[in-house]
């Protein structure tokens, strides 16, 4: 993130826990300009309309209130903005494979589908894609990663 906006840009890092951010304070305390802020994703402190992208990973699947963390990507995203969506989710064409089978067992949030309903009350621009990452305890983790972007659909939704 700190790279792609360079020097003189901003990056906002939201988690609730507490020790997430601690980890992350890690990676970032090198880093004038990457501030790390505790908030819940139902109800961002940030200014409506202020961020030129949104990048989220590896929560939505698990969120109780996940239309409202959508609400809010949308709500700090100026109108142009990119959202991008990462989490586990296994390709469904993959589902009824027998590789797929093995790995729906090993997680059931690799049946997790990405929110498209609720990302399309707020951009007429999506779109999806599948992979399957191997990590670095090399398992495999099989994600969705949803690109959309803010416009004007938006009005009538984010406020
Ligand atoms: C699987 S971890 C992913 C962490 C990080 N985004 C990453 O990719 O390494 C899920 C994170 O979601 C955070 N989380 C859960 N509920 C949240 C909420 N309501 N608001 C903000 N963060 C939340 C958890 O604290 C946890 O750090």
């Amino acid at each position: 993130m700190r790279k792609t906006v360079g020097e003189n840009g901003l990056v906002v890092g939201v988690d609730i826990s507490i020790s997430m951010l601690r980890y992350a304070r890690r990676i970032a305390k090198k880093y004038q300009n990457v501030v790390l802020i505790r908030a819940n994703a139902s109800s961002l402190p940030l200014k409506d309309s202020y961020f030129d992208g949104v990048f989220h990973v590896g929560g939505i699947n698990t969120f109780k209130m996940q239309v409202l963390a959508i609400r809010e990507m949308f709500r700090v995203a100026r109108m142009g903005a990119k959202i991008v969506i990462i989490d586990e989710g296994l390709d469904p064409k993959l589902r009824n494979t027998k590789r797929g089978q093995k790995l729906l067992k090993q997680n059931a949030l690799y049946s997790s589908l990405p929110p498209v309903d609720e990302i399309k009350k707020y951009s007429d621009y999506l779109r999806v894609e599948w992979g399957i990452l191997l990590n670095k305890w090399l398992a495999f983790w099989p994600y969705y990663l949803s690109r959309s972007e803010k416009n004007p659909r938006s009005l009538g939704h984010a406020s």
